[in-house]
């Protein structure tokens, strides 16, 4: 009795522990190719036709130089610099960098640079990540951080247009953790920010979109660490930020939380209650309240 119990016990045990090991090296291997494959997963550089047809703004009826840049680390990146004449007497004296969201390339980004340089006046400059559109390499958040550092380089002592000129950046979603690297690191010649749908690291926003992956999101090595950035952004630098309700991407409260670390004199946060990660473009008085705190906060005011 006593022995059969026990064989029976040590058979239990052996069956166990042959779950434990084949689920513990499932999980091993799930928990690496998470590891190595997860830049792909954080920046899906190819989807929606990412590396397919990129519109130029001349498609859009719009002048423009196409300018490559080429980084510290050898990568060449696809930009789009869109001017207005300097000496006209409406000239806006202001420039609008626009930093992309996550999935797609620049062409996608037309119709809002359409917006910015037709409708309100501004110079427009934009750029692909390394890894997206036509930019050579593949994304990371270091090197998409020497992205930004060649960019802001040219934009502030290379080409004199944008240097003279008043620059604004505005980030969408991925790009506003860019545009909170560069207000922190460099924001000397930075004259106000538009945070659409910003998160406080990814690390954070990982279990709100795959629950399951709340427990290992220390193996997650793309941080963006917002949260610890955005209070070194000066605090004379005004911030709009635009926050979608229904977000079901990033949690709003990440923007809740960025409103409050920021210690700009001046920030204001917009709510679009119905909006969800990627619809916050097109919702109402979306590009009325962007245009009159460019119009208002930054130097000239009232252009
Ligand atoms: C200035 O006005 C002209 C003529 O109305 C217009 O074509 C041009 O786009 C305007 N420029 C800016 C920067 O708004
Ligand atoms: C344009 O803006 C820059 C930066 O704000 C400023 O230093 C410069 O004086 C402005 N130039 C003109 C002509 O308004
Ligand atoms: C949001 O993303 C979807 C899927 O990628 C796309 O079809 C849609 O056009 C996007 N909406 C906006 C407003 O960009």
């Amino acid at each position: 009795m006593f022995a059969t119990s026990s064989l029976i016990f040590v058979k239990i045990l052996a069956v166990l522990r042959g779950f434990a090991q084949v689920s513990i090296s499932v999980g091993a291997l799930a928990l690496l190719g998470l590891y190595t494959y997860q830049s792909s997963l954080i920046y899906p550089a190819s989807l929606n036709e990412g590396h397919g047809h990129c519109a130029t703004p001349e498609e859009y009826d719009m002048p423009y130089e196409a300018v490559e840049l080429t980084t510290s680390d050898s990568v060449s990146l696809q930009c789009y610099s869109l001017k207005h004449d300097p000496s006209a007497p409406n000239y806006t004296n202001k420039t609008v960098v626009v930093l992309s969201p996550n999935a797609g390339n620049i062409g996608h980004a037309m119709p809002i640079v359409q917006i910015l340089y037709r409708e309100f006046g501004y110079n427009v400059f934009i750029y692909s990540y390394r890894g997206y559109g036509k930019s050579s390499g593949s994304p990371s958040e270091k090197g998409l951080k020497l992205d930004a550092q060649r960019v802001m380089d040219y934009l502030t002592t290379e080409d004199e247009q944008f240097a003279a000129s008043s620059l604004v950046l505005y980030g969408r979603s991925l790009g506003s953790a860019v545009a909170i690297y560069i207000g922190a690191t460099m924001s000397s010649s930075v004259h106000a920010i538009i945070l659409e749908n910003a998160f406080l690291s990814i690390r954070k926003t990982v279990p709100h979109i795959f629950p399951f992956l709340k427990w290992f999101t220390a193996c997650v090595h793309q941080v963006w660490d917002s949260e610890s950035l955005v209070g070194s952004i000066p605090k004379k630098i005004p911030v709009l930020l635009l926050s979608a309700r229904r977000d079901e991407i990033v949690p709003p409260s990440h923007m809740d939380a960025i409103y409050e670390l920021l210690n700009s004199e001046d920030k204001t946060l917009q709510k679009f209650e119905s909006s969800m990660h990627n619809d916050t473009v097109v919702q109402p008085r979306y590009w009325e309240i962007v245009h009159e705190f460019i119009q208002d906060k930054v130097n000239p005011v009232g252009y």
